[in-house]
């Protein structure tokens, strides 16, 4: 009997009790903000900062908690620090708050490209460093996170990181070597996927559908065909096969995209956003 896709086990909610400093409350750092708020962590254990005082009020207007610019000062209250600016700020981010951090304290960093190793060296002596690559799906709690933990990290933080990001979605460890295949897989892939998604609504257009319900339709069955797969962890060639009717319609939908070489250039994407992943750090320093 295949087994179901999952990732992990029961949701870790140790998270109320801690206080929790997200250090670049952007696209990805306010959605995850939102989960944990969303998933019980009380506002007076939350803090936030950006980059730009103005930013700080709609920041804090939306999220109904004091957003300030003080990274420092973030960091020292909490238990777990998120840094969520972009790679090419880590650096300067981990340098103002370097004499405010120190164990047991737990930074967990999304930054795509940036290593444990080198977040470690910016600090000062043995701190548990996570690293996590979420994606933007986690804002409607179906997100996808790939974790793994730096050289003074216990396995507790690597719980303590899991439970936060199971509160935005599904989260898996990997090898830190595999971190940049996960971000060019499920944290570029909604891009990817949306591209799908807007193109089969593209073709329910041109056989005739209203735009509105050939998008529906369109992400309705991407939604499904994902959900059959996560639950029953049969092989996706299998699950097509089961659609696939000898001398039927889809057969003939499947040459076409064989011969525009989707999978090919799918693939070919995924290495590419791999590729990039792993330059992103070298930038700007
Ligand atoms: N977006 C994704 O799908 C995704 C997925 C996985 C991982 N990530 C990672 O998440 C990180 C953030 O990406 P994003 O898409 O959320 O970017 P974003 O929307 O541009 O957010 C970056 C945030 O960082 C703030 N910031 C910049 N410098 C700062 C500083 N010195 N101190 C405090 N805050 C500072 C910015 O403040 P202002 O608003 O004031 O400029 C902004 O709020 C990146 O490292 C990326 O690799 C992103």
């Amino acid at each position: 009997m295949p087994r179901p896709l999952t990732s992990s086990s029961a949701p870790s909610t140790g998270f109320a009790s801690q206080r929790i400093a997200v250090l670049g409350a952007g696209k990805i750092g306010s959605i995850l903000l939102q989960g944990l708020l969303k998933a019980g962590l009380p506002r007076e254990r939350a803090f936030a900062t950006v980059r730009h005082p103005e930013r700080a009020s709609v920041v804090s207007t939306q999220l109904s908690l004091p957003v300030g610019t003080d990274n420092r000062a973030a960091a020292r209250q909490a238990d777990v620090i998120l840094i969520c600016v972009k790679p090419q700020a880590v650096r300067d981010v981990l340098e103002e708050i370097r004499e405010a951090v120190s164990p047991p304290q737990l930074v967990v960093s999304v930054a795509a490209s940036v290593t444990t190793r080198h977040i470690e060296q910016a600090l000062t002596g043995p701190v548990p460093v996570v690293r996590a690559m979420p994606n933007t799906p986690c804002v409607v709690g179906s997100g996808m996170t790939g974790l793994c933990r730096g050289a003074h990290a216990s396995q507790a933080n690597l719980e303590t990181a899991r439970g936060l990001f199971e509160t935005v979605g599904r989260t898996v460890f990997v090898d830190e070597k595999l971190m940049d295949a996960v971000t060019g897989l499920s944290a570029s892939g909604p891009a990817f996927v949306y591209i799908i998604l807007e193109s089969l609504a593209e073709a329910g257009v041109k056989v005739g559908l209203p735009r509105d319900v050939a998008t529906l339709l369109s992400a309705q069955t991407l939604l499904g065909a994902a959900q059959v797969a996560l639950q029953t962890g049969d092989h996706p060639a299998l699950l097509k096969d089961a659609v696939t009717t000898p001398a039927g319609c889809t057969i003939d939908g499947i040459l076409e995209l064989e011969e525009g070489k989707l999978r090919v250039t799918l693939i070919k994407a995924v290495v590419k956003a791999t590729e990039r992943a792993k330059q992103l750090m070298f930038e700007g320093q």
